[in-house]
Parts: structure tokens; sequence; C-alpha cells
């Protein structure tokens, strides 16, 4: 099957925290693959912009080894890097400074020429305020003008409005693009296709026929040298009230009337805003601990507390919690979701858990048998449906549950088996000017007025994370709380 690769329309791009670890890992190289799929058509101007004194020859030096290095297996091509490479340049800028503007404002092409001009804040949240003001002071921005920032979006409510006032004062929100990684995942975006493009799922999609829902994003990875960030974040901050948030979303959303932004985002922002508060009792928070070494390649590390050098650290490298989404097509029946670190497996899957069928023709013998549709976002990206089936054979009618399954590798041949990074596809939606894959300002505020009471909670009553055998399914409290609702977890398989 051969992708369909729509060029997009000339741009230049100034990645501020251009040598960042963000940068060298995913932004660049989802332009490097886009520049080789022919999606960049001419003359795009990459422009690299941080404090240190680099040349442009030294940056490009930069760049060509973070694409060796996070190109993953599709490689790097020569002829393909040094035509990539004369895209990009290098200024050395003081974001919150005078130093590097007038440079910066002379490599950007006039506006009448190259009007779409993208500005990326790969950089901390405390650089947005001056950096939007020196792009308007020198005269850099225009109407066809776009930001993009990443995550965090605040660290609560409070700081998330003032983000997005500061934000407002130099941007229209159609200007404004705040990713969330997750919805530029290509089987994220196809839960919205699995629901909306198929008459089969979207009848049965609600409390009468849905007992309950699992979400669970497990990582094997532990907080990977981001120490200070994580600890003060944690697994609720970091994962849950984006991420896990989103895909809550986009599971449980009614249908918009189009797939553009605000509908799309209108119909999130409904979901968010229908979730009762969390109760104590129905959140569980973990915190790993060490692994020795073992036979079988598993690698020895140290715990959580350790990795962060505080021998009292109170954030959680785990969190499960029972969501209710109080309107008539949810109410009754409870969302789980879980998100880890250290965990037995690499495994984002949303398990739809049907209930039972109301009445059993084949009686008790037959036993009891509810379908399930499990959402595989990654690794193994596909859907399997498990249907009841007669068992084969004589000696009556035993019934079985069997996966009807199927992988999109194997469904799309190349193109299913190698998924374009998030970053790719995100990052020419904001070239096109598509806000749909991502966070309106009100979105991310009502995902943190949901948040901030279940961290109040914790840190009112001194809560500590139960410890978790890192390498498990996390701690047990979690298999509590599906337990004492008469439920448990689907396993975690990679
Ligand atoms: C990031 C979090 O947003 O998402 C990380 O900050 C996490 O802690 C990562 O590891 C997970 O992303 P992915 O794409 O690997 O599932």
């Amino acid at each position: 099957m051969v992708s369909r690769i729509i060029p997009v329309a000339p741009f230049d791009l100034v990645i501020f925290g251009g040598t960042g670890d963000l940068a060298q890992r995913k932004i660049l190289p989802a332009l490097f693959r886009r520049h080789c799929a022919g999606q960049l058509p001419g003359s795009e101007w990459i422009i690299g912009a941080a404090r240190a004194g680099l040349s442009c020859a030294d940056y490009r030096n930069i760049v060509a080894t973070a694409l060796r290095e996070h190109c993953g297996p599709r490689g790097v091509d020569d002829a393909e890097l040094t035509s990539f490479l004369s895209r990009v340049s290098y200024v050395a800028l003081d974001g919150m400074g005078t130093q590097g503007w007038e440079e910066l404002a002379a490599q950007l092409r006039p506006s009448a020429e190259v009007p779409v001009r993208l500005f990326y804040f790969s950089v901390g949240p405390a650089l947005f305020a001056p950096l939007a003001e020196r792009l308007h002071s020198h005269g850099l921005t225009n109407g066809d003008t776009r930001i993009v920032v990443e995550k965090p979006f605040g660290r609560d409510l409070q700081t998330a409005k003032a983000l997005n006032r500061t934000l407002a004062s130099h941007f229209d929100e159609g200007q404004i693009y705040r990713i969330d990684h997750y919805l530029g995942k290509e089987t994220v975006q196809n839960l919205m296709a699995v629901r909306f493009g198929n008459m089969l799922f979207e009848p049965l999609w609600n409390s009468q026929y849905v007992d309950h829902i699992q979400i669970t994003v497990a990582e094997t990875v532990g907080i990977e040298g981001r120490e200070d960030y994580y600890e003060r974040s944690g697994a609720m901050r970091d994962m849950m009230q984006n991420h896990l948030m989103q895909l809550l979303c986009l599971i449980a959303m009614e249908p918009p009337a189009k797939f553009d932004p605000d509908a799309v985002r209108d119909e999130k922002l409904k979901v968010i805003r229908a979730l009762d508060p969390v109760e104590p009792h129905h959140i569980v928070r973990g915190q790993y601990q060490a692994r020795q070494a073992a036979e079988g390649g598993a690698q020895a590390h140290p715990s959580y507390r350790d990795t962060v050098g505080n021998p009292r650290s109170r954030t959680e490298s785990y969190v499960a919690l029972k969501a209710h989404i109080s309107n008539w097509r949810w109410a009754g029946t409870p969302f789980y979701l879980r998100t880890g670190k250290r965990l037995v497996a690499r495994s984002s899957v949303i398990n739809v858990m049907f209930k039972d069928a109301p009445h059993s023709i084949f009686g008790a013998e037959a036993g009891r048998h509810a379908n399930h549709l499990k959402i595989r976002l990654q690794p193994n990206e596909g859907i399997t449906l498990s249907v009841t089936i007669k068992e084969p054979g004589q000696g009556g009618m035993r019934l079985i549950d069997v996966p009807l399954d199927m992988s999109f590798a194997e469904a799309l041949g190349e193109e299913g088996g190698t998924p374009p990074d998030a970053y790719e596809r995100l990052i020419m939606d904001v070239v096109r000017g598509d806000q749909t894959l991502f966070m309106r300002g009100d979105e991310v505020e009502a995902a943190w007025a949901w948040t901030d009471p279940i961290i109040a909670g914790w840190e009112a009553r001194g809560d500590v994370p139960k410890p978790y055998d890192s390498g498990s399914t996390g701690p047990g409290d979690a298999d509590l709380l599906m337990r004492r609702d008469g439920r448990e977890w689907r396993g975690i398989n990679p």
C-alpha cells in the first residue's frame, strides 16, 4: 500500500531550545523523515535557536549526530542527510535578553514570500512569555505565525491559566498549538476511526452494554535522567492529566458533527467537565523499588527514591484510579485508568469490557461470557474482539471465547508496520494550520480542574505511595481497587 504524501506549503521553522533533548530526539528526526518522504517540497528553512555560541556548521554536526542516533531502524541515508542539513541553520540567541534577535530576523524570509512561520517553544514554560514578547517586539510575527508549546502546560489550574493568559496576550487561540504527543500517535487517531467510521460499535458504546473500560499505559523505562522534573510532577501530572485524559476523552466522547478542530475539542471538553471528582479510596499511588540484575537479561536499577536522591520522596511513579463520567451515555460505567514506570512491559491498551449476555439459553454449565474489545495502541498496534463460540467437538454445548485478531502491521503491510512518529504528524498539522489534534486552552484548564483536588488531597493527607516491585504490574492495592468491584485488570502484555 502506498502512502499518500501531500506536500505542505513552504514554511520557516524556528526551534527555540534547538540544542535540547526534545529537539534532538523528536523534532529534528520527525522533520528529517518528512523531508525524506518528500513532504517538504521546497525551500523550508529550519533554524535552531539556543544560548550556546555555535556556528551554523557546529549546529549541523549536532543535528547529523542526533539524526543518526534517533532515526531508528529506518536509518539515515547520507545523500538525504546532506540535503536535509542544507535546510538547517542556527542562531545563538538569549530568550530573556536582546542578543541574537536581529540575526534571527535576518534569517527569516520575508512574510510576503513565505507567510507560514512556526516558532517551536521547546523550552521550559518560564521562557514562554519572554519569547512571545520578543517575537512581537522584533516584528517577527504575522497572521500566519503559529507557536507550538510542549507539556507540561502548567503544574496546576492556576499556572495553566496564567500561561494561557500570557500566550493570549500575544497570539490568537488559533495560532497556539499545545502538543500532547499521544494525539499524534497513529493508533490513537484510530480510536476515532474505529468508533465513528464503523456502524458496528457505536450503538453498543454506552452504559447499557459496556460494563467498564480499562485504560492502561505501562512503561518499562524509569524517569530517564529527568529527576528534578519528575520529582515535582509524578505520574499524575506527567501522564494522567494529559495523555490518559486524552485517551479517556476519545474513547468516551460523543460523535462530533465533523472532524474539525472545534467540533472535536468541544466534545472532549464535555467529557472532562462531566468527570466526577475522584474519591480518595478510588486512587492508588505507587513507587517502584530497586531491581537486582537477574538472569535472562533484566538490568539492575536503583529504586525511585535512590534515583531522585530523596529517601523520603512521596512522588508517585504509578497511579491507578476509578473515574466516573456523569452523563447519559456513561452514568454507571466505571473507567479504570492506570499508568506507571518500571512495569512488566511497555504496553498502552484500552479494553472495552462488554456486559454478559442477559440470559444464557445454553444453561449454567455453558458459563458466563462477555465480549471484550481490546485496542492496542503500542506496541503491536491492532484490535482484538473476543467472540463467544461453541467449543468444537462432541458432548453438548460448551462455550469458549476466541479472538478476532487484527494487527495493523499485518493488515496494512509495510506502511502499517512503521507508523509515522507522532511528531511527524503533529508538526505537519501545524504547518497545515490544523488544530484538531492539539489541546485547546479550556481543555487543558478543565483537565487541571479535575486533577488539582486529587493532588491537594494527597498533600493534605501526607499520602505515601505504596512500594511496588520493578518489573511487576504495580502495587497490589491497584488489584484490590478492581476486586472490590468484582472485576480484574487485564494483563499487561507487550
Ligand atoms: C511523556 C512523559 O510525555 O510521555 C514521559 O513525560 C513518558 O514520562 C512519555 O515516558 C511516554 O511516551 P511514549 O510515546 O513513549 O508512550
